[in-house]
């Protein structure tokens, strides 16, 4: 399996902090943000990654990663002209990818959890796609899933009224059909290709699974949950520097 990081998008909910620079490149207590979802593919294993960014700080994040030997994996890089949103940035991956699956993580999304595991009973599924849900007390901040027994049954990006506390975390496995799948969806009333739709439309074919989060998990794209990252990656760190 593959790794791509989104890191796209124009950060303007954290305005002025993104003036100058990218979102993806702001500390996240000791580290820059990137380095999260970089490390948390790299933890589960993945050792081929595509990072896809804005042009305008594209050459930052080469200094700062350069061939990613650093952490043990080799990274490539793509550049996302304009923000036309999450679907619209993957569509870029397409041949990295090849015909392999892949694992696609949002840059400004910060996990707890080991995936490895996870990327295993993907890998023995035939196929199809896979989210990860985390219970929040916003949801109407995410895409929230609406579940039924044990199968996800729909999908709606930032609902007003919440069908559930189950926030879809920016994680998601898919099979190389998801560049099929991008190819058939319109742009939202926000105007970006949506993540959300691509979901749902494996939803439709019977064949989105997903997985509940057990650690701590944030996004870092507005003022607050910025702040919450930070408090998330400080209390890990010191936890794992007890425990090693
Ligand atoms: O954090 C999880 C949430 O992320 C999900 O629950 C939502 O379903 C999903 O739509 C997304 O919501 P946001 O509105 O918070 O996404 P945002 O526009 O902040 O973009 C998140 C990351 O995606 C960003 O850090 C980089 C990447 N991105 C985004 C856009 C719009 C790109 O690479 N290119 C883009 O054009």
């Amino acid at each position: 399996m593959k790794g791509v990081i989104l890191a796209g998008g124009t950060g303007s909910r954290l305005y002025p902090l993104t003036k100058v620079t990218n979102k993806h490149l702001l500390p996240v207590y000791n580290k820059p943000m990137i380095y999260y979802p970089l490390e948390t593919l790299a933890r589960a294993g993945i050792k081929d990654i595509l990072i896809i960014s804005g042009k305008d700080h594209a050459g930052h994040f080469l200094n700062l990663l350069g061939s990613g030997r650093d952490f043990g994996v080799n990274l490539s890089f793509e550049v996302q002209d304009g923000a036309s949103g999450i679907a619209h940035a993957l569509s870029l991956a397409e041949n990295f990818s090849g015909k392999e699956s892949i694992a696609v993580i949002l840059g400004d999304n910060i996990f707890e959890d080991d995936i490895s595991k996870d990327i295993a009973s993907f890998e023995r599924q035939a196929g199809g796609a896979r989210i990860f849900l985390k219970e929040v007390g916003d949801a109407n901040r995410f895409g929230v899933a609406e579940i039924r027994g044990d199968a996800i049954i729909g999908i709606e990006e930032k609902p007003k009224d919440p069908k559930s506390n189950l926030a879809v975390t920016g994680l998601y496995m898919y099979d190389s059909d998801v560049f099929d799948i991008i190819r058939t969806i319109s742009p939202s009333e926000r105007g970006e290709y949506e993540i959300t739709d691509v979901n749902n439309a494996y939803i439709k074919r019977g064949s989105l699974s997903y997985s509940l989060l057990r650690g701590d998990w944030t996004d870092a794209g507005t003022f607050e949950s910025l702040f919450k990252a930070n408090n998330i990656a400080r209390e890990h760190h010191e936890k794992t520097n007890l425990n090693g």
